[in-house]
């Protein structure tokens, strides 16, 4: 993500992705493995993550029988170059996340489900996921920086979790929230950043039939860097929309305010939904880098899936639905 340099949060230029960085991606790609071997404090994050790296449970779940109904323009992006390009600030700014997320705990994984619920409830990652039947869905993945990838991830619909959950009818969003463990992820140690990360959808949208969680990808569960061991997909929004690592959920009433738009509300927006007319302040947003293959495309409009979701947006016309 890019954000302009303001009093108060002030991030310091060795934390910013540098422009010339973001434009020649390519190259940063290639290098990447070199610089990461180079790098002394990876073999320390190699060794926690050693510890952290335990079997897990909901292995035997994958791979999920694809959901053909989901179909692509473009073939899914390569496993390899998906996961040594991330944006996962909780463990740094810049997109080579891999090798330091691996100290990302996600057993025991606690899910809290609250607020405007019948009942409110904790439960564990692993019996979560067996409640559901998972699929696997190949979705196009635009972010905001104006690069896509394709991924076949696994999980199940946003809105099964919302049956599970029972809301009350007073319920008009659902908010959810990222871990919050400053020791284990360093990230969050940099407070000019409003920790945890937190994004929302409109019970319309959490509804809708795209909305999905992924709990895994590329055939196995979800890589760390990913956003394990539960993730957000909604793939007709800006890549920011798809909160990782979710802790808990609330069903409530007024809008939350994410994680960008609470830093930089003129440039991140509640909808961000995607459309090439709309630039964002500061660059293009009519084409997209496919990354791994360094072609650009033009962007779509609801990133491709108007079909699915253009009727949510009816009559909001108001509203500013576009970044
Ligand atoms: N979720 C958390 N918790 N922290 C993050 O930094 N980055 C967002 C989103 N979800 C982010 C996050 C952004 S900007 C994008 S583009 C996607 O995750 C990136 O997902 P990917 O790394 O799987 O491509």
């Amino acid at each position: 993500m890019n954000v302009i340099r303001r009093r108060g949060w002030e991030i310091a230029d060795r934390d910013l992705t540098p422009e010339h960085t973001f434009f020649n991606r390519r190259s940063f790609l290639a290098g990447s493995a070199s610089a990461l071997a180079l790098a002394p404090g990876v073999a320390l994050a190699q060794r926690a993550s050693d510890a952290a790296n335990l079997p897990d449970p909901t292995s035997d779940l994958y791979p999920a029988k694809r959901n053909e109904k989901f179909v692509l323009d473009r073939p899914v992006t390569d496993e390899k170059i998906n996961s040594n390009y991330n944006n996962f600030y909780e463990f740094g700014s810049q997109k080579t996340i891999g090798s330091s997320a691996q100290v990302l705990r996600t057993r025991p994984w606690m899910v809290k489900i609250d607020g405007l619920v019948e009942k409110p409830i904790e439960i564990g990652i692993d019996e979560l996921i067996r409640k559901m039947t998972i699929e696997e869905r190949a979705y196009r993945h635009r972010c905001v920086e104006a690069w896509s990838m394709a991924i076949a991830w696994s999980g199940f619909p946003v809105r099964k979790l919302v049956d599970f959950a029972k809301p009350l009818g007073s319920a008009k969003y659902l908010r959810m929230e990222t871990f919050m463990d400053p020791k284990m992820a360093f990230g969050q140690k940099q407070s000019w950043y409003p920790w945890p990360y937190v994004e929302g959808l409109s019970m319309a949208e959490a509804t809708n039939d795209l909305a999905f969680l992924a709990t895994g990808a590329y055939g196995h569960p979800i890589a760390k860097q990913m956003g394990a061991p539960l993730r957000l997909a909604v793939p007709w929004k800006y890549g920011f929309k798809s909160v990782k690592s979710i802790v808990r959920f609330s069903f409530v009433e007024q809008r939350p305010k994410g994680m960008w738009e609470a830093l930089q509300a003129s440039e991140y927006g509640f909808w961000a939904n995607v459309n090439p007319e709309v630039p964002h302040p500061r660059w293009s947003q009519a084409s997209e880098e496919i990354i791994g293959t360094g072609e650009r495309k033009p962007t779509l409009k609801f990133n491709g899936y108007g079909d699915y979701v253009a009727d949510i947006y009816t009559g909001m016309e108001a509203e500013r639905l576009w970044a």
